[in-house]
């Protein structure tokens, strides 16, 4: 079965054809972020109408790369929350128009389990069950995963999520957005240990994290050069940046540590945007050596949003039997705000 998958949760169109036996036949990415660049961050208005001019080109491509004609298409599938209202509605309403004409079943996808089942689109591939650590700009969460549609969450954030801590410390840097990237790129030529930025809940004996506290530690040193300096030379700036990359990398794999002991597995999935981090690649591959455990991570192409993950996560769906497959389905609900718990 070919499934032709939508996402547009937020900045990113994305658009990929997955079949349920040879698995991703070809995707089209298109990133907003040059646009939302000149204001900081996303402009909801601004995403749902760049979704809408982008998404029938992005399809076209898709189909002629994959030597797909439309009627090779089986089921189509879209990312149904969470994410940004506007945003949403472009994909799940172009992706539920295809469907009804050409009389095929529709699958709503959520974002999260997208990225969560993205680290099998690599090689090799994590068998089940396994750990998720699960970081993007939205979320930070730990699950443990025993299938497909399996998941129990063992803990998130109680505050901003990872990438957020990225994206506001490097915005109180004087760094674009989105922070995240340019604040991992800034640290390469920084030395982390000149700022001792805290690690919060660190020590809690859980698997909670929170993280605005590191932003208002980032702001204090921002304030204090400032006034010392009159601002952030470039030096200070790059040190900055590296010790709170490595803040924020050193929780999250203390974290995932601390859940493979507790859980007593010895695989490792990291999803999401701040999966595509270097650093926390290197950390975690370097302390799951000696509890013989395994690190998996998406592609770096498919780590942020992209649609490969949406048709993908509908086709393991498809193949689990936790889907109903009906052609006549077409009245439709987004949903911005979605626990992943709350899936069927
Ligand atoms: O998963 P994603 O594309 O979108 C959401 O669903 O949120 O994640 C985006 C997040 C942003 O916060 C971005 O700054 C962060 O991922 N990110 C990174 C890196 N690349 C993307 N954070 C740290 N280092 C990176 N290399
Ligand atoms: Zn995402």
């Amino acid at each position: 079965m070919i499934i032709l998958g939508f996402e547009s949760s937020c900045d990113e169109t994305g658009v990929a054809a997955v079949c349920t036996e040879r698995g991703l036949l070809a995707h089209a990415l298109h990133t907003q972020i040059a646009m939302h660049q000149e204001y900081g961050g996303v402009v909801p208005e601004l995403a749902s109408r760049d979704h809408i001019r982008r998404v029938v080109p992005l399809t076209r491509q898709v189909l002629e790369e994959a030597g797909l004609a439309m009627s090779d298409i089986d089921a189509v599938a879209y990312t149904a929350g969470p994410g940004l209202a506007g945003a949403l509605l472009v994909g799940a309403s172009v992706a539920q128009s295809f469907a009804w004409s050409r009389h095929l079943p529709a699958i709503a996808i959520h974002h999260l389990e997208g990225h969560l089942l993205s680290p099998m689109l690599a090689d090799p591939r994590p068998d089940f069950p396994f750990v998720a650590l699960l970081v993007s700009g939205g979320h930070t969460q730990l699950m443990r995963v025993d299938g497909v549609g399996r998941y129990e969450l063992l803990g998130e954030t109680l505050d901003d999520a990872a990438g957020e801590a990225f994206d506001k410390s490097a915005k109180l840097m004087g760094l674009g957005y989105p922070g995240g990237p340019a604040l991992a790129r800034l640290a390469d030529s920084g030395d982390a240990a000149r700022f001792d930025l805290p690690r919060p809940m660190l020590h809690s004996g859980d698997l909670d994290f929170s993280f605005s506290g590191l932003k208002t530690a980032v702001l204090t040193r921002v304030k204090a050069a400032e006034q010392q300096a009159g601002g952030l030379d470039a030096q200070t700036r790059a040190d900055l940046a590296a010790a709170t990359q490595a803040a924020i990398v050193e929780v999250l794999a203390a974290k995932s540590i601390r859940a493979l002991k507790q859980t007593g597995l010895r695989r490792l999935v990291v999803a999401g945007g701040v999966g595509a981090n270097q650093l926390l690649r290197a950390k975690l591959a370097a302390a799951l050596k000696p509890l013989k455990a395994q690190a998996y991570f998406p592609p770096l192409a498919l780590c942020t949003d992209n649609g490969a993950m949406i048709a993908f996560a509908a086709a393991e769906r498809v193949k689990a039997g936790l889907v109903t497959l009906d052609p006549d389905a077409h009245g439709f609900t987004i949903r911005p705000r979605w626990d992943l718990a709350d899936i069927a």
